[in-house]
């Protein structure tokens, strides 16, 4: 196996692990964007990696071959165990598992068969909210933000509700994990719980199919031919992380902006068929994914001015690119009518997120039915308080008091 390129050195100036940075890491992307926008920083784990902060940096980078999510010194052969479990999702399979693999989720995925959850969107969203209303406050997220992703992606699977709860805890532990050291141990004893408990679950749908997403998977992987086990294993599980990680906050990033912007919410009050434009610029100008999943280098690349080596990691900056005043104009200020909205909050390139369509509707539903039922909705506590998720991969508060 390659050793990418571990070096012991000065740590960066700029500590993009820290809470103050967490917190409103804009201000820092803008200076980056301007003075080195190819930036060179250490991980907590003491390596080095490259962060691209540009927008058409990032698109290059998305769509360059040479930047992979899959190494071949990172390729793992060998029997099913918990550890080589995720070596096989969609993020980190070569081109052509890639696309065997995300053909055979994609049909569930497309926005004519997401549109058909409406409805039940729009009813989990009222139940929910029928729960605090009388109380004239809540946790945005913990009571609405983060329920309503995971009932959609365990009905869409197949997963029983009353275990929902369980997979907080590990998922939480996973991403943190994912860029931190002191986590690791803790997040490989939550993968083993997670796939245990899959297991568990598949099992039981091989025997008793029912109509929904895990049991079509089991049908396709039976076939033999099209699905391994050990991958089915891994897309479920990216299905599930996926769910839980990111909607969660564009829901609660969503209310902070309109928040921070009382004329926009004001605007979106009076016009609700604003939501679509709304979304896509909340999307843009504080979405969930701060920065893409690492990809290695597979040759010496010269771009922008720097020599980046074989094996290095490189890491986009979609919160930055989508600040980007090359690319859009007053980048710091939420409009939403704003118009040719090429965000990349969902990605680029052949890792583009598979969940989007069913992100936008999620949030549109949830953003719309939070403003009609609760349109004097404001924050308990002062912005500058809240906490925010710690890393870079994910932005979002970790609660959001309101009341209304
Ligand atoms: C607002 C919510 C969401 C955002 C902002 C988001 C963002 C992203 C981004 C940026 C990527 C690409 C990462 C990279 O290139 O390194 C991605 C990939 C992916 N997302 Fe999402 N996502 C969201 C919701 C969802 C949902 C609800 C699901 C499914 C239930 C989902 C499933 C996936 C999958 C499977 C991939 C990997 C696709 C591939 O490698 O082909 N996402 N997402």
């Amino acid at each position: 196996m390659m050793n990418h390129q571990e070096k012991s050195g000065p740590k960066s100036k700029i500590d993009f692990f820290d809470q103050a940075f967490t917190r409103n890491p804009f201000p820092v992307y803008s200076e980056i964007r301007r003075e080195d926008p190819v930036y060179r920083f250490m991980m907590p784990s003491g390596e080095y990696a490259w962060i691209v902060t540009r927008y058409e940096d990032a698109l290059a980078i998305l769509k360059d071959p040479r930047f992979v999510t899959n190494p071949p010194w990172m390729q793992q052969e060998g029997p099913t165990d918990h550890h080589n479990i995720l070596s096989k999702n969609l993020l980190s399979v070569g081109p052509a598992d890639h696309r065997r693999l995300r053909n055979l989720v994609q049909k569930a995925f497309t926005p004519r068969m997401i549109e058909g959850l409406r409805g039940r969107i729009e009813e989990i969203s009222n139940d929910l909210l029928d729960k605090v209303q009388n109380k004239g406050e809540m946790n945005l997220i913990e009571d609405f933000a983060f329920p309503l992703p995971i009932i959609v992606i365990c009905e869409m699977l197949g997963v029983p509700i009353q275990d929902q709860d369980k997979f907080r805890d590990w998922s939480n532990t996973i991403m943190e994990g994912a860029y931190n050291p002191s986590y690791t141990e803790k997040g490989s004893k939550a993968v083993e719980a997670f796939i245990s408990y899959l297991h568990g679950l598949i099992t039981e749908r091989r025997e008793n199919p029912q109509n929904d997403l895990i049991s079509d998977l089991i049908k396709t992987e039976e076939q033999g031919d099209k699905l391994s086990e050990q991958e089915m294993y891994a897309l479920i599980f990216v299905l599930i992380i996926a769910g839980h990680e990111t909607t969660v906050n564009l829901i609660g990033n969503g209310v902070l902006a309109l928040l921070e912007f009382p004329e926009q919410k004001e605007k979106l009050l009076k016009q609700p068929e604003l939501i679509h434009s709304a979304i896509e610029e909340i999307l843009r100008y504080n979405g969930p994914a701060e920065a893409s999943n690492i990809r290695w280098v597979t040759e010496a690349v010269e771009f922008q001015g720097k020599s980046i080596l074989e094996g290095e990691m490189v890491l986009i900056s979609f919160a930055s690119a989508n600040r980007d005043i090359e690319q859009f104009s007053d980048p710091d200020t939420l409009d939403i009518t704003r118009q040719a909205n090429q965000h990349l909050a969902f990605g680029k390139g052949i890792h583009y997120c598979l969940g989007a369509p069913l992100a936008r509707l999620e949030g549109e539903i949830a953003i719309s039915t939070l403003l009609r039922r609760m349109p004097g909705l404001r924050l308990k506590t002062d912005l500058a308080q809240l906490e925010w998720r710690p890393g870079i991969i994910i932005r979002g508060a970790t609660e959001i008091p309101v009341v209304f």
